[in-house]
This record gives structure tokens, C-alpha cells and sequence, in this order.
């Protein structure tokens, strides 16, 4: 792309730059982390690179004092120097991490003995150290066009300490859990930084979400205090968030949990009275009465950050644990790097906060770059298909990210409503949550980006929590519907169907070699569990549960889900979740349920369920069943496709074979085709099922 010659250079300006700085970063992850630790983040303690004593002496350090930075006294190296001497030099990673699950117990540690705040970095650093008090955090903009504001990173740190004090006051301390069920407001990310600030994890739940899986996970994280608004519109429709926290919490009664607090914003302002419980508490009273006087919680660098639920293969959600120092430092880096941030930039994720990617690149990415970004409550299709790129002209948006689903779903109305906007500011182009298609990938590239901004397809996963294959933008020449190559500090690896490594050019089971300072630590309350699932397949390896290609250029090629996940309008669903729903229908005996190519989507659901005798597959009972599935998981998993099967194909031993009823599912009707069906127990039931697709 051309250069605009009033940009600095690119942080990564060139593939050999790119080449030396990655060959660094897996050769001695030590040096290459704890340089950037010192440089780019405040510490307590002086941070010691190890081994080298002169770099340590430049490291930005804080005060041990917490209560100065409260009171915005700016830290410097003197302070530091003044600050007890750490006893031993940090260790940045205990480099052999080990991920060989034979030789002990998986236990990943970044920047042990070293403590932070994250949300200090986030904040205080930004105001107090950098000048960038004055500097705007975040542009709101509301659902409805003319509702919009702005936050700057003072009127943010502000705003996070006294709701720090808020959570204080219900008893909420270091290591405790907080439930977080919030539309998309600035109030979002002003209760996670307050968590951070404090030391309590927070555990964020999808606005999308239904009351039995927000009571799941209240109970299962055992949150006390929950923090949640009234409601929220979507486009046109309203989402009565109270209403649902209301059941969540009746339900985790019934539980024997009791939640002793629940902090609610008036966001809609006409909370029914009905809705009202004793319980409630005002969130913008109490936010106002509350001191802006919160000293930051020094944390131990693997002190947990957040705990965020996510979809596998088996069982439940499992909470995928998060700490301090090692996320801090991955999410600010793949940010600045990857959307090539400098100062003046406006940057815009439409993810939600409930996920990880708003975790990672709405909340803690940009703000720890003293980034500015627009914070959207909206849809990209309300008022109407034009919105995201009026948004992009209203505040000058220079990087954009948002999810395949949306591109695909914007190209279908055409190229007209795009050129009706200027998109001049723009320079960089995102996308993340599947495989991007190359007509979506060239559409996205040649309309929205006229051509001119690089598009970086960034894979990565809730359990890896930022980047870990993405283009630099300015470096790596691109290909449509290629992640490329890894980032800093990221060793890919594709393992065959012999268990073997493939080297070069190939296919297989994408695993990753090394640890990252961004990787997750542990499941919340099952660390067997996180060995599991994702150091049991490949010994030795982290294991993705994607499949991927590597090309004659060394490019990634993600291709999927080779477990029992479906990625559903870049949504992460597990296909036990789904059936467990089916079945919790009395007129259900068994289900299964599969993903098959949908346009808009990326995979759609399709459930093939087996009723008990006396039922009939009628459009009530398909009705219900829908229904089912939106009470246990949420309206984004609803099931598209509805398939009656008397009997499932299964082996002899009993097993459903997925595989088939994928294929059945995608329409195919060539068994021949199916690859090898010699150890099905009964092969007519896939003629019987091909026969029967619903549109067949
Ligand atoms: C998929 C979302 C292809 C992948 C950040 C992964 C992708 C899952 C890409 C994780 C991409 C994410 N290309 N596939 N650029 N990004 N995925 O945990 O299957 O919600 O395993 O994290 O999304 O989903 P999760």
C-alpha cells in the first residue's frame, strides 16, 4: 500500500525485519519478552531482564507505595531505584514450560516473582507516566445513531477507581469473582478495569447469553456480586438483560447459591417495576458517591485476570483462566504490531466484550497502547447496512476488525452502500472467528478497503488469548483466506494422522511447540481438565483443535474445527451443548448435531434427533425443541436445520459417526463418497437419512 507520508514508520516495516525480530523471540523468548516487559509496561518492582543488568536499569519501574499512584504522582526511574532491590532477577518464563504432560504437570509462567496491575497499566500509566490523560479511551456509539459519547483516559480512570470502591463496599477482595452481564457500554470495561484494579477476577458473560448458561456459569465460578444493566437494544430489538439476570439468579437459588449483590446501570432507565428485586443496587449512585481515591492491588504476575467460559468438544463450558502479567504483555503487543498502532489512530473492533476478542482488542489491547477506540452497542445492519462504514467516516476510523460473518453478511447488499462513504481514513482491515473465504477476503479488500489497506486474518483462540498466526500489515505479503505466518514467539507445528510432525509443505492437526506470555493457564477450578483437552492428543504439543495447511511458502491455511466445535456466525458452540438441549426434551431419545456450510453464517446447525415412540416430528415439537436450545444456550445457537432420524449410523460398538452426518448434512448424497463405512453397524440407516434431508 502506498505510504502516507504523514505516518511514522511501521513497527514492523519489512519481512526481514519481521524475519529477525521472529527468529529472536523462539530463540531466546527470555530476552525478547523481558525487553519488551521493561519497556513498554510499569512494574512494582524494577524488572531485571535476565542476565543483563544495563538493560534492567532503563526498565520502567514503579513505586512500591501504592497509595502515590492514586494520587497521580508519576513514576520514574529514581523511584525505583529507591524501591527495595527485587532479591533475585525476574525470570520471564520458565522457558521449558513444560507441555509434556508424562514428565509432570502442565504449568505455564511468565514474569514469575515480578508483580504489576493491569489495570494500572491500562490507566495510570497512561495518565500519569505518558501525558495522555486528555486523550480520548473511548468513542461511544450507541445503538440508535444519535446516542454517542466519549471517555478520555482520565475521565476512565476516574470512573474505574470509584467503581473499584463501589465493588469494594459489597466485600468484593482480592482472588473473588465477579459475574459481569453488560450490554456494550463504556460501563463494560469500566467494571472489568475495576476488577483488574482491586485483584478480583471477572468473569464476563455474552449479552447473548440465556439464563440457564449465566447460571451456569455463576454457579460454577461461585460469583457473589453481579454487575449488570437494565437492558439493551440490538437493532430493533430489546434485550431485557435485567429480566434474564433475574431467572439466572432464581435459578442458582434453587442451586443453593445464593448472589448477595447485584449492581445494576440504569442504561434503558425503565427497568419494569416487576423486575425490581431487593437486591438491586444503583450503579451510577453508587459510582457517584464513591471516591475516586482506589490505590491499586500489586499482583503476583500470575495472579488471575479474568476467567472467560468457552465451548470444547465435551462436558460444559470450561473457564478459560487468564492472569495478570503474562496476558497484559501479549495483548498489548499482538495489538500494537498487528493493527501497526501509532498515536492518532482511531481503532474500531466490532466484537463484543463477551468474547474473548473484546477482551483482548475492545478492553485491555488497545488501552494498554494509550489507544483510542470506538466502543459500538449496534449491529452492522441497523438502521441499515451502511452503518459500519458511516461509523468509520464519523470518527475517522484507521484500522477496522471485525468477523468474516459480518463481511458476508454487508456484501450481500452490495457494493452501492459502501461507496455511499468515504473510508479514506482507513488503513487497515481485520478479520477474525473462522476461515475468511477468498470472495469475502477480495470483497472486503477491493470495496471496503478500495485496495488500498492490508487485510490481517488473525487466528487465534479464547485459550491463547491473542494472536498467534496474523500478517503484519506493512511486512507480509498477503493471500486471500491465509492467516500466513506466526506471530513473535509462536511455534506452529501440524501434526499428521500418524502422530508425526509434517514437515514443510502439508496438512494436519495444528499444535503449537512453546509457550507464549498470552497462553492460558489453567481451567477455573479443573487444572486436570485443562490437561486434558489440551495436552493429551499430541504429547508434547498445545493442541488447537484446528486443522490446518502449510503452503510451499511456509503460509498457514487454517481449514477448520477438527473436534466437535462449530464456529456459527464466528461464534464458538459446542455440539454437546446443543444436543444436551435436544435431549432434555421428553420427546427426544437422542440427537446429534453437526455443522455444515451455510453462506452467511460460515456453518449452520444441524441437528438430527431421534424421537421416543408416540412423538410426532411436527413443526410444534420442531418448535420447541428451538426453543430449548435458546433457554439452555442463547438465541445464537439456534438450530437451522432439523433432521428426523429413526435410527443414527453408528459403529458397532455404539458410536455415532459424525463424519458421516456431516457429509449428510453438507448435501451430499454420493455414499461412495463418504470415505470408509466398512465398520458401520447398520449401513442402510445412511441411505434411509440421505433420502430424508430435509430438502432433498
Ligand atoms: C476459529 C476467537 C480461521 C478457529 C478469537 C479457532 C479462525 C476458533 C480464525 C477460536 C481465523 C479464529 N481463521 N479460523 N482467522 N480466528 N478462528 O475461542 O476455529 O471464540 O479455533 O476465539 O475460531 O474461537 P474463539
Amino acid at each position: 500500500p502506498p505510504a502516507r507520508s504523514d505516518r511514522p514508520a511501521a513497527h514492523v516495516p519489512s519481512m526481514d525485519a519481521y524475519r529477525s525480530m521472529y527468529r529472536e523471540s523462539v530463540e531466546d523468548p527470555d530476552r525478547f519478552w523481558g525487553r519488551i516487559a521493561a519497556r513498554e509496561f510499569s512494574w512494582e518492582t524494577p524488572f531485571i531482564l535476565p542476565g543483563d543488568a544495563a538493560a534492567s536499569a532503563s526498565a520502567i519501574a514503579s513505586k512500591p507505595d501504592a497509595e502515590s499512584h492514586a494520587n497521580g504522582n508519576a513514576t520514574t526511574a529514581a523511584a525505583a531505584a529507591a524501591a527495595p532491590a527485587a532479591a533475585d532477577p525476574t525470570k520471564v518464563t520458565s522457558q521449558q514450560s513444560n507441555f509434556d504432560v508424562r514428565t509432570g504437570p502442565v504449568a505455564i509462567k511468565w514474569f514469575e516473582s515480578s508483580r504489576t496491575n493491569l489495570a494500572y497499566n491500562c490507566l495510570d500509566r497512561n495518565v500519569h507516566e505518558r501525558g495522555l490523560g486528555d486523550n480520548v479511551a473511548f468513542f461511544w456509539e450507541g445503538n440508535n445513531p444519535e446516542q454517542a459519547s466519549k471517555l478520555t483516559y482520565r475521565q476512565l480512570l476516574d470512573r474505574v477507581s470509584r467503581f473499584a470502591n463501589v465493588l469494594k463496599s459489597f466485600g468484593v477482595a482480592k482472588g473473588d469473582t465477579v459475574g459481569v452481564y453488560m450490554p456494550m457500554v463504556v460501563e463494560l470495561p469500566i467494571a472489568m478495569l475495576a476488577c483488574a484494579r482491586i485483584g478480583a477476577i471477572h468473569s464476563v458473560m455474552f449479552g447473548g447469553f440465556s439464563h440457564e448458561a449465566i447460571a451456569g456459569r455463576i454457579l460454577d465460578a461461585k460469583c457473589k456480586v453481579i454487575v449488570t444493566a437494565d437492558g439493551v437494544f440490538r437493532g430493533e430489538k430489546v434485550i431485557p438483560l435485567k429480566h434474564i439476570m433475574n431467572k439466572a439468579i432464581e435459578h442458582c437459588a434453587e442451586q443453593g447459591f445464593a448472589v448477595t449483590a447485584t449492581i445494576v446501570l440504569a442504561h434503558l432507565g425503565n427497568l419494569p417495576e416487576e423486575e425490581k428485586r431487593s437486591l438491586d443496587r444503583d450503579w451510577l449512585k453508587l459510582e457517584a458517591e464513591a471516591s475516586p481515591d482506589c490505590p491499586v492491588e500489586w499482583l503476583e504476575a500470575e495472579h488471575p485476570l479474568f476467567m472467560l467460559y468457552t465451548s470444547g468438544s465435551t462436558g460444559r463450558p470450561k473457564g478459560v483462566v487468564h492472569t495478570q502479567a503474562g496476558y497484559m504483555v501479549w495483548a498489548a503487543t499482538t495489538f500494537k504490531y498487528v493493527f501497526d498502532y501509532h498515536p492518532g489512530d482511531v481503532y474500531w473492533c466490532t466484537a463484543d466484550c463477551g468474547w474473548i476478542t473484546g477482551h483482548s482488542y475492545v478492553t485491555y489491547g488497545p488501552l494498554l497502547n494509550g489507544a483510542t477506540s470506538v466502543l459500538f452497542e449496534g449491529i452492522p445492519t441497523y438502521p441499515d447496512a451502511g452503518r459500519c462504514w458511516q461509523v468509520i467516516d464519523k470518527y475517522q476510523v484507521t484500522q477496522f476488525y471485525t468477523a468474516p460473518t459480518a463481511i458476508r453478511a454487508l456484501m450481500k447488499f452490495g457494493d452501492e452502500i459502501v461507496a455511499r462513504s468515504s473510508r479514506a481514513s482507513l488503513r487497515i482491515l481485520g478479520t477474525v472467528g473462522e476461515p475468511i473465504n477468498p470472495a469475502a477476503w477480495l470483497w472486503y479488500f477491493n470495496v471496503v478497503g478500495e485496495g488500498r489497506c492490508p487485510i490481517v486474518d488473525t487466528w487465534w483462540q479464547t485459550e491463547t488469548g491473542g494472536f498467534m498466526i496474523t500478517p503484519f500489515p506493512a511486512a507480509t505479503p498477503c493471500k486471500p483466506g491465509s492467516a500466513t505466518l506466526p506471530f513473535f514467539g509462536v511455534v506452529p507445528a501440524l501434526i499428521d494422522s500418524q502422530g508425526r510432525e509434517v514437515e514443510g509443505e502439508g496438512e494436519g492437526s495444528l499444535v503449537i511447540k512453546q509457550s507464549w506470555p498470552g497462553q492460558m493457564r489453567t481451567v477455573f477450578g479443573d487444572h486436570k481438565r485443562f490437561e486434558e483437552t489440551y495436552f493429551s492428543q499430541h504429547k508434547g504439543y498445545y493442541f488447537s483443535g484446528d486443522g490446518c495447511r502449510r503452503d510451499e511458502d511456509g503460509y498457514y491455511w487454517i481449514t477448520g474445527r477438527i473436534d466437535d466445535v462449530l464456529m456459527v456466525s464466528g461464534h464458538r458452540i459446542g455440539t454437546a451443548e446443543v444436543e444436551g438441549a435436544l435431549v432434555g426434551h421428553e420427546g427426544v431419545v437422542e440427537a446429534a448435531v453437526v455443522g455444515y456450510p451455510h453462506d452467511i453464517k460460515g456453518e449452520g446447525i444441524y441437528a438430527f434427533v431421534t424421537l421416543a415412540e408416540g412423538f410426532k416430528f411436527t413443526p410444534e415439537l420442531v418448535q420447541h425443541l428451538k426453543l430449548d436450545v435458546r433457554e439452555n444456550i442463547g438465541a445464537f445457537a439456534s438450530v437451522d436445520i432439523f433432521h428426523e432420524a429413526p435410527a443414527l449410523p453408528k459403529t458397532r460398538s455404539g458410536k455415532i459417526m459424525r463424519r458421516i452426518l456431516r457429509k449428510i448434512a453438507a448435501g451430499e448424497t454420493d455414499i461412495h463418497s463418504f470415505g470408509d463405512t466398512s465398520t458401520l453397524a447398520d449401513p442402510n440407516v445412511v441411505e434411509m437419512l440421505i433420502s430424508t434431508r430435509p430438502g432433498h
